[in-house]
């Protein structure tokens, strides 16, 4: 009885796959030759000037879809705005300078705060396969012209909305346009266009405890998901939304939900995973948009999470440290902060990937994890005097979650110009 050695048979079926891996494998590397740009994802390569392409020339013109409201182009665009990576740019930024812009808040003027370094502001985003459009502030005034345009959200949106107003005020007359505060609203007016761009303070978006827009450090933050109107009525009638809402459910605890009202003397409160709060508030805003805004008319946008750079053992860095100090971007394209919650990315896109309205996603997330370098740290005006043992330790009261103005928010509104006129 002669049986074939084990090592023969069990080889010639191992033969077939091996052979036939061989040959995918090389195929597939002949499709990699032909089709470098395709397997970007795979292998990372510096981008090459040839393969860039101007994001404000669409292609396939006889594709055109709807009209969207304040575009000034239509048509098919291939290219991610929010993947690439950040390059020096010495002329090209900043946009303006941080002492030529009297309306940022002492919070966020860096330089006047003796920050010491600033290539901070020569950082220019440069998507993988286009150019973003450059920002045109008179298109932008013109566009802008009888309408109003609304930030809505917590301080980071306020930065935004301030660099908005930074990267418009040179052309407009000194007469000609004012500042103004009411409460929760603040409004920038261009007089001659009869244009407006608002900051609406609501962190949470719905009504919550720390709606006062001067006194809301509340330790103990309670949010009525289900309740936006109190907020919302001060919305109505905006051209532009510009919506955000993230770092303050970052309590790192469970949230506290209020069923009925503030001002009733029994309050029934339960608590809630914050992704799941976090879902509940978000649809009702989406739901106020559905009903409210009219999508031939206005826009809607949503910037996403703001990351913070605490931890610096996170990038490499030292084991203790965190932003403070830090004076050039994080290389690592996949670099993804520890605090930067995946589970909130994901409640957002699924709220609204069931959203009946468009709401234009701006997805600041990935490019500001690479900006360590970008924010107030200590450069900034304090709430309180510090004390001698902060002093002796700067890195205590470094601030890694604002940004200083002129700076990356800055980009943030180039991305939102980009998809509000060239969508
Ligand atoms: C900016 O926009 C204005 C108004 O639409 C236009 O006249 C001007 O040519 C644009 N400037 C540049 C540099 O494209
Ligand atoms: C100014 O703009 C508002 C909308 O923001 C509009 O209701 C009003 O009619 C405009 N006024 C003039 C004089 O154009
Ligand atoms: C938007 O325009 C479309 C097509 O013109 C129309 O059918 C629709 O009723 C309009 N929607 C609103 C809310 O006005
Ligand atoms: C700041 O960084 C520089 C080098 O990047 C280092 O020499 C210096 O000691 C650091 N300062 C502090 C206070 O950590
Ligand atoms: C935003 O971009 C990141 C990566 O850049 C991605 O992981 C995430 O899913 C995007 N978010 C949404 C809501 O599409």
């Amino acid at each position: 009885m002669k049986s074939p050695p084990p090592s023969f048979s069990s080889s010639s079926p191992k033969r077939k796959p091996l052979s036939a891996c061989l040959i995918t494998l090389s195929f597939i590397l002949f499709i990699a030759f032909l089709y470098g740009e395709d397997f970007a994802c795979v292998i990372r390569r510096p981008i090459l000037d040839s393969e860039i392409q101007d994001y404000s020339a669409s292609n396939e013109k006889d594709e055109l879809p709807a009209a969207v409201p304040f575009s000034v182009d239509r048509g098919k665009r291939d290219c991610d705005l929010f993947e690439g990576e950040w390059i020096y740019d010495e002329e090209g930024r900043p946009q303006y300078e941080e002492e030529e812009c009297p309306y940022i808040q002492p919070q966020l003027t860096c330089q006047s705060h003796g920050r010491p370094d600033s290539a901070y502001q020569h950082l220019r985003w440069q998507p993988r396969r286009c150019y973003l459009p450059s920002f045109n502030a008179s298109l932008m005034l013109e566009k802008l012209r009888g309408k109003r345009m609304m930030y809505v959200g917590d301080s980071l949106n306020r930065g935004q909305f301030v660099s908005m107003i930074c990267l418009l005020h040179r052309i407009i007359p000194e007469s000609a346009k004012s500042m103004e505060t009411f409460d929760s609203l603040t409004v920038f007016r261009v007089k001659d266009y009869n244009a407006t761009i608002e900051f609406y303070w609501a962190p949470f978006l719905v009504e919550s405890n720390s709606d006062n827009a001067v006194i809301h450090r509340v330790s103990d933050r309670i949010v009525r998901a289900r309740s936006i109107n109190k907020h919302a009525r001060h919305w109505k009638g905006a051209d532009i939304i510009v919506f955000n809402t993230y770092l303050w459910w970052m309590t790192g605890q469970k949230m506290k939900i209020l069923r009925g009202s503030f001002d009733s003397d029994t309050k029934n409160i339960v608590e809630m995973e914050t992704e799941d709060a976090y879902k509940l508030a978000l649809r009702r805003a989406v739901k106020w948009v559905e009903k409210n805004m009219n999508p031939n008319k206005t826009r809607v946008f949503f910037t996403s999470m703001s990351p913070s750079h605490e931890m610096s053992a996170g990038w490499g860095g030292e084991p203790d440290g965190n932003c403070y100090n830090e004076t050039t971007p994080i290389k690592d394209l996949n670099y993804w902060g520890r605090s930067t919650s995946k589970g909130i990315m994901r409640a957002t896109q699924e709220v609204f990937e069931r959203s009946k309205a468009p709401i234009t996603l701006i997805n600041i997330t990935q490019l500001s994890e690479y900006r360590k370098d970008a924010h107030t740290s200590i450069y900034k005006k304090q709430w309180s005097p510090l004390t001698k043992e902060q002093l002796a330790n700067p890195r205590s009261y470094a601030d890694c979650v604002h940004w200083c103005l002129p700076g990356l928010q800055d980009t943030w509104n180039e991305l939102l110009y980009a998809k509000l006129f060239f969508p």
